[in-house]
């Protein structure tokens, strides 16, 4: 345990976390402005003043600006070791701009709605699909069985382009998107806009057609490492 109280006398994990609860209590206190929620990939807490009564003392802003990027830096250390302890089923997204195919490992992925059917993905903007994604290509999310784990590590960077086709039973839609014939579902969807959030984009996809295998047995990634689930205890309830 940890008091707020005195955070000086703790160290290291325990002081990082003292630091994160007062910031929350703070964020909590002081909700963020709505200029502050404009900037793409920084919704910082509120401590912006009215237009017209900032400090006219530089070193006031510059005070300001790094306790932010400080702040950030913790933040961004809690929220990777956070992130460790959520477990996502691992998908690929399967793309093409008509002449290259391409085909990336990720976790970053939900439904949106069933009304329509609709799902989200986050990519990021360096990786190799997003400026086909970003011209407004189609795509499959691809939710991979236990068994597929290569190709997760095929298409998270170990090759590159159209050699992370060599493995799996890729098939082509219709429409020209890839998809691969024996994933646990293959869920193809016409793009239906997206915005861009730091150093990612996000890109909504409109179902359009799904392949599901009987097997729910996905790969999942949880703590920096592949697993699986395993079957539930029989004293847990099923959930709707
Ligand atoms: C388990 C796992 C999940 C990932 N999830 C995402 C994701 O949701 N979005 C993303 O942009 N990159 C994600 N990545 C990283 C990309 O797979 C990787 O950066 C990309 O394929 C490599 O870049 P390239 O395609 O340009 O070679 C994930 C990687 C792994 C191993």
């Amino acid at each position: 345990m940890y008091t707020t109280k005195n955070p000086g006398r703790l160290s290291g994990r325990h002081r990082r976390q003292a630091s994160s609860h007062r910031l929350a209590v703070y964020i909590s206190k002081h909700p963020v402005s709505p200029k502050a929620a404009k900037l793409p990939g920084r919704l910082v807490p509120s401590d912006d003043v009215p237009d017209g009564h900032q400090s006219k003392n530089p070193s006031h802003s510059m005070h300001n600006e790094r306790a932010r990027a400080m702040n950030d830096v913790n933040l961004k250390a809690d929220m990777l070791q956070a992130m460790r302890r959520l477990a996502k089923s691992v998908t690929i997204i399967s793309t093409s701009n008509g002449s290259e195919r391409f085909a990336m490992a990720a976790t970053a992925v939900d439904s949106l709605s069933t009304e329509p059917p609709s799902l989200l993905i986050c990519v990021n903007k360096t990786a190799s699909p997003h400026a086909a994604l970003a011209t407004g290509a189609d795509f499959c999310v691809n939710i991979l069985g236990v068994e597929q784990q290569d190709l997760a590590h095929l298409c998270s960077g170990a090759i590159k382009g159209e050699a992370r086709f060599d493995r799996g039973n890729w098939l082509t839609s219709a429409g020209g998107i890839p998809y691969l014939g024996d994933a646990q579902s293959a869920i193809l969807c016409r793009q239906d806009g997206h915005f861009s959030y730091g150093t990612h984009t996000v890109f909504i996809g409109r179902i359009l057609q799904i392949h599901t295998s009987d097997a729910i047995t996905p790969l999942v990634y949880l703590d920096g490492s592949y697993t699986t689930t395993a079957k539930p205890a029989p004293s847990f309830a099923a959930a709707g």
